[in-house]
């Protein structure tokens, strides 16, 4: 039987790719997409996905517009940290780069697909509520929508499988010295997840970062023929352009970080090293939005498992294989 799960993302290139896996893939059955904000407003990352499930030809799954700021952080001044990400990226012409584009490339026409109209958290609530068989989450965006959910009704963890988080790091980080970029958008949502009782997987950098996909790879993807994997290798190639300019040197690659959590699901032998781990969400300072492990931990104090690598070519092989499918 498909495995029922539920997306929430912040559509967003590497997300598009993680939704276009998941649609494409027999395995599991979406049950609905949640947007937040993230990447984008919150207006555009859902934009984004209702262009892409309609362009899919699954209109016929449910989007649900979620929140559009953080739960706790922008309430009041944290003293500003240096992302050190402020500075433009642009091309030997002048023309401005962007890892996620404001309309993805391949999704600039408008469709009649709309969102449902009830808010994402109160979606959760409902939906989850009203299930007598549990449900795997997959939030590959900041998590404001599932703390909020959280929040109003901590009896929905029970009617949860698992949370397979793309998020946060332990040896690498991106949006600050020491936190990943949907953690640190929103720690207090990130914290009332980790903390919620159902069981957690961490698809965190290290292990994204260890199946990065360059150019060659591109080429693959797009060779199976369809237009899902065309429209995921444009994307993958943009970030590899956008990547090569903005960290200079000669990196030729970028981790399409979503899709792994989605293909974590999927089949979970494509992480090669899982850690049974104790994790706590840095709420604010220096280390804001840092995903700190307890190595002092005993075991019986996990909290969740925690992923440092995955395997290149059986990521890739998978994407070829659902994205190359034609339904
Ligand atoms: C994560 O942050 C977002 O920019 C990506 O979509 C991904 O979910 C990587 O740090
Ligand atoms: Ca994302």
């Amino acid at each position: 039987m498909a495995t029922r799960v539920i997306l929430d993302v912040d559509t967003g290139s590497d997300d598009a790719v993680a939704v276009a896996t998941a649609l494409r893939c027999p395995d599991l059955d979406v049950l609905a997409i949640c947007t937040v904000w993230g990447n984008l407003d919150v207006e555009d990352t859902t934009e984004n996905t209702l262009r892409l499930v309609d362009k899919l030809g699954r209109a016929e799954v449910p989007v649900y517009k979620g929140c559009g700021t953080a739960m706790v952080k922008y309430l009041y001044p944290r003293g500003a940290v240096d992302t050190g990400r402020s500075s433009k990226v642009v091309d030997e012409n002048g023309n401005e780069l962007h890892i996620h584009y404001k309309r993805l490339s391949g999704l600039e026409n408008p469709v009649e697909k709309k969102e449902e109209p009830i808010d994402a958290v109160t979606f959760y609530v409902q939906f989850l509520r009203a299930q007598t068989e549990k449900v795997t989450l997959i939030p590959v965006g900041p998590l404001t929508n599932l703390g909020e959910a959280l929040s109003i009704a901590p009896d929905i963890a029970d009617k949860i499988e698992k949370i397979v988080i793309m998020g946060g790091g332990d040896k690498v980080a991106n949006i600050s010295p020491s936190a990943e970029a949907n953690i640190w958008h929103d720690p207090e949502a990130a914290e009332i997840v980790q903390q919620c009782g159902a069981p957690v997987l961490w698809i965190p950098l290290d292990a994204t970062l260890s199946c990065a996909l360059n150019r060659k790879d591109c080429a693959e993807l797009r060779a199976t023929g369809t237009w899902a994997a065309d429209f995921a290798a444009t994307l993958c190639e943009e970030r590899i352009e956008f990547e090569s300019k903005s960290v200079g040197g000669d990196k030729d690659n970028s981790s399409i970080h979503d899709a792994l959590a989605v293909c974590s699901v999927i089949d979970e032998s494509v992480l090669t090293e899982v850690e049974d781990a104790h994790v706590h969400i840095a709420l604010n300072g220096y280390n804001e939005g840092e995903t700190i492990i307890d190595r002092r931990c005993i075991p019986d104090k996990f909290n969740c498992r925690f992923a440092v690598k995955a395997s290149h070519d059986k990521f890739l092989a998978m994407l070829c294989e659902y994205l190359g499918r034609s339904e």
